[in-house]
């Protein structure tokens, strides 16, 4: 009988715990024990009370329920060899045959590396005498899966990540609510949204919210962004608009890699020489990754986390650390590595302000 791990990590996102409900049910379902490790990779390194099996009815109600039931953690003790030791001795200990992971671009990578590092880590829990040869002999080979929770829609090769429609959802719920007192006061608002070096959540909430200006990382203004929004502003004034929305990537930056803050744009819009406009900055953070998941991310939760189980049960030694993907509306397994890195790509075309290259990258027209 198969025993498969589930585990959410790095940041939260809504849809997490529609993946544990999935793997959870599917793994059962399919005439595997199914587990689950509390606290993310710091649940994996602590063993113990932290890796518990799961039933059916224990995951009953997480569809609607918002984050991760099971916790979360950016764990610090995993960057070490001596980290992934315990984690590695705590799966043997659990007879773990698979580990399932939901999260974002560097816990996967976390993962990956984990996998590869393996059977070195077997070898020296078996010479130090920490485990029996006979006790690590069933588990030669790391079979792992990833599944992207997100609300930043940043990993390349996957069209969503399980969270970002839920976070934009919040996101343009809360413009909506900002508009209503912008156009009783006439006022102008600079809203700062997450994303960190990815603009998807700006970019595609000003489109929903039809924000005046929008500030993302791969496209930044051109160096007159000021005297253009100034005209493009005072354009949309005089055709009898009471209320200015700018919305702005916690990651925007300008063509030279200098960061553009809230502040900057709201100095400009308020600049009593030019537009003096009555002007707020509304920083949204984390009412963007609370909450419950829009449908969207409970289906892609659910069919996601079907796949996940799946690929565990069909991976051979020979198979490359693989994530769960949606493109075209198809969900795919993917090679793991390819995705982390184009990602990093992109991350360092922006970095060399090579920006028309890192739109392309994106996979998303909507960036031109
Ligand atoms: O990656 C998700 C995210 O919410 C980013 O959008 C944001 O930059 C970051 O996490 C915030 O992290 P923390 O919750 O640790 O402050």
């Amino acid at each position: 009988r198969k025993r498969i791990a589930i585990m959410t990590s790095g940041g939260d996102s809504p849809g997490m715990n529609g993946v544990v409900r999935a793997c959870v049910r599917m793994a059962i379902h399919m005439g595997c024990d199914a587990l689950c490790v509390y606290e993310g990779y710091e649940g994996l390194v602590r063993g113990g009370d932290y890796i518990r099996q799961m039933e059916w009815h224990d995951v009953r109600g997480w569809l609607s329920e918002g984050g991760t039931l099971i916790g979360t953690a950016r764990c610090m003790a995993f960057f070490e060899r001596a980290g992934r030791l315990k984690a590695a001795k705590n799966m043997v200990l659990n007879g773990i045959d698979a580990l399932i992971i939901c999260g974002g671009d560097g816990s996967l990578t976390g993962a990956d590396r984990f996998r590869e590092e393996w059977p070195s880590l077997l070898q020296e829990l078996v010479a130090t005498g920490e485990l029996k040869p006979a006790q690590v002999e069933p588990y030669q080979h790391l079979n792992l899966v990833g599944l992207v929770g997100s609300i930043d829609n940043d990993l390349s090769g996957t069209d969503a990540t399980i969270g970002c429609y839920s976070a934009l959802s919040r996101v343009c719920e809360m413009v909506d609510y900002i508009e209503a007192t912008a156009t009783s006061h006439s006022r102008a608002f600079v809203i700062e949204v997450m994303g960190r070096h990815c603009g998807w959540l700006a970019l595609m909430g000003g489109v929903a919210t039809g924000a005046d200006s929008i500030f993302i990382p791969e496209k930044p203004k051109r160096d007159d962004w000021r005297e253009e929004m100034r005209a493009l502003v005072e354009k949309h004034r005089k055709s009898g608009k009471r209320k200015t929305i700018v919305i702005i990537a916690e990651g925007a930056q300008d063509r030279h890699g200098h960061k553009i803050t809230p502040e900057m744009v709201k100095d400009l819009l308020a600049d009593k020489n030019g537009l003096a406009l009555d002007t707020r900055i509304t920083t949204l953070g984390h009412v963007q990754r609370g909450g419950t998941a829009v449908a969207y991310d409970r289906m892609l939760a659910t069919l996601q986390g079907v796949e996940a189980v799946r690929a565990v049960l069909e991976a051979t030694p020979e198979t490359k650390t693989s994530f769960i993907a949606i493109t075209e509306n198809k969900i795919a397994r993917k090679p793991l590595m390819e995705a982390v890195q184009e990602t990093k790509s992109i991350a360092k075309a922006i970095e060399a302000q090579e920006f028309e290259k890192a739109m392309t990258m994106r996979d998303t027209e909507f960036y031109d």
